[in-house]
């Protein structure tokens, strides 16, 4: 079964075989990590992101679905861009949805047989989701998918404080 390690830092710097972007539904980049792994990918990554069909007027990505593009100037081979719910209390299906990003994050993953994988804490910074739940639904459904699937083998929680790596900690425990 794969493994899931915790690690502090920017995940913009991480040489693996992709890394998930907490994005918006237009995939033309943002603030937070968005704007990060954008800055760092260089202008080529929203022109791929401007090739990726919309499934609506101005949606590219569905919330809770996911897209690939190439990293570029990244260290990181991918982007996996995946687009979180607004945290609204916890009663509009939000837990589903970001159940969701992992899951879909993950297929993505497997189907280009990948095998390393690193993801923020998607939903916790603009979206204000529960730091502490979008921890439990992250390793919850990362650790059922690895259960079944033989890909990806390793998969990095990069959180960007201590603080909200003890979040992950707690959950793995
Ligand atoms: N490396 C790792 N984690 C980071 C980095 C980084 N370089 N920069 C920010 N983070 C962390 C934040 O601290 C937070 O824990 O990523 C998590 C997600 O926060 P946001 O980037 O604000 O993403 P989200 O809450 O999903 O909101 C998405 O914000 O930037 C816009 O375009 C984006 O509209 C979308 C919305």
């Amino acid at each position: 079964m794969g493994e899931i390690e915790i690690q502090v830092g920017d995940i913009t710097k991480l040489a693996v075989d992709a890394i998930v972007n907490a994005a918006n539904q237009r995939m033309l980049g943002g603030g937070g990590v968005d704007g990060a792994i954008h800055r760092a990918a260089g202008r080529q990554l929203v022109e791929a992101c401007k090739q990726v069909d919309e499934v609506r007027p101005g949606v590219r990505c569905p919330t809770g679905q996911a897209r690939i593009t190439p990293g570029f100037n990244l260290p990181a081979k991918f982007v996996i861009h995946t687009v979180g719910p607004v945290w609204s209390g916890g009663g509009r299906g939000e837990a589903e949805r970001l159940a969701g990003c992992y899951q879909n994050a993950l297929q993505l993953a497997a189907e280009h047989e990948l095998t390393t994988i690193a993801f923020p804490a998607i939903s916790t910074g603009v979206y204000r989701y529960p730091k502490d739940q979008a921890a439990e639904i992250a390793v919850l459904t990362t650790r059922k998918w690895l259960k079944y699937h033989s890909l990806p083998q390793r998969v990095i929680f990069c959180c960007f404080s201590e603080a909200d790596a003890d979040f992950y900690h707690n959950q793995s425990t």
